[in-house]
């Protein structure tokens, strides 16, 4: 069974999607939470809801991220999981939007990783989950920033793997497929699109945010004690399938997701 009784737990884009579900997962188990999100996010209502501790910061910006962990003091697991996708075909992406996504998605996961890494490294002990993609793997049309973002996570993860072990701090990722949020609410209002998409997933439909919280609550418990540097697919099957895997001969098509007839 999964516990974090007696343990502090800080999750970065904490107060709503799949960083929020996180956190009830690590709140049901006992943890003591800091969540970690925008102002201007539903950050303290979310921290309320858990009795968490609010902490309201930008992840671009390294000093707030450092100021808040020395005054959190002794953190066990993190999950970095703060992200945006704003989309722009190759070349209409502005050297705006291309900065902001690697310096989000990137660089913010890479300041809260080295924050939480300082105490974790000296105690000898704790645990790191970074909120990747499918996105790291594969591409996808009018998202070049942030699958360069997404990619860049696996070779924070697997050189943060290289160094921390040592000190017994575990890093691990997860790459989720597509999962109903405010992020990819725009999608879900697609059902021709969506219909094309789940096609290539043997499991024929999209995920929860609840069932990335599990993954990602799982890879930051104990009950993870050997799983380091590992990126764990939560996508239905989609990146192993090569070919639509969903025909009209055996399935149709209902409430977003593909059923057998
Ligand atoms: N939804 C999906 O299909 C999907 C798939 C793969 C990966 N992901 C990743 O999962 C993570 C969470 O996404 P979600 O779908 O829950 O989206 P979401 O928009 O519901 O949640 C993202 C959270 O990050 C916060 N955030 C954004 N910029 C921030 C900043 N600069 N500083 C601090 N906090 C900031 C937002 O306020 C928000 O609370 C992201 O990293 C995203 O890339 C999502």
């Amino acid at each position: 069974m999964i516990t974090f009784a007696g343990k502090i737990v800080a999750v970065t884009g904490g107060a709503q999607g799949i960083g929020f579900a996180a956190a009830k997962v690590f709140h049901r188990a006992g943890a003591r939470l800091i969540l970690m999100d925008l102002a201007e996010s539903p950050l303290e209502e979310s921290a309320r809801e858990l009795g968490a501790q609010a902490v309201a910061l930008d992840v671009r910006d390294r000093s707030a991220m450092q100021a808040a962990f020395r005054q959190i003091g002794a953190v066990d697991a993190v999950a970095i999981n703060a992200g945006i996708a704003p989309s722009a075909p190759v070349v209409e992406t502005s050297e705006e939007l291309w900065r902001r996504m690697l310096d989000i998605n990137l660089s913010g996961a890479f300041f809260t990783l080295q924050a939480a890494a300082e105490g974790m490294k000296e105690r000898r002990s704790g645990s790191i989950v970074i909120t990747a993609s499918t996105n790291s793997y594969d591409g996808e049309a009018g998202l070049v920033a942030y699958n360069a973002s997404k990619a860049g996570l696996l070779g924070v993860l697997h050189t943060a793997a290289n160094e921390l072990g040592a000190y017994g701090v575990r890093v691990n990722a997860v790459c989720p497929g597509l999962i109903h949020t405010r992020l990819t609410a725009p999608y879900y209002e697609k059902t021709d699109a969506l219909k094309e998409y789940f096609r290539h997933i043997p499991m024929g439909r999209g995920g929860s945010p609840e069932e990335v919280a599990n993954a990602i609550a799982f890879l930051a418990s104990d009950a993870a004690s050997f799983v380091h540097g590992a990126a764990l697919l939560v996508d239905g099957g989609q990146m192993a399938s090569k070919y639509s895997v969903w025909t009209e001969e055996i399935g149709e098509f209902r409430n977003n997701r593909w059923q057998l007839k």
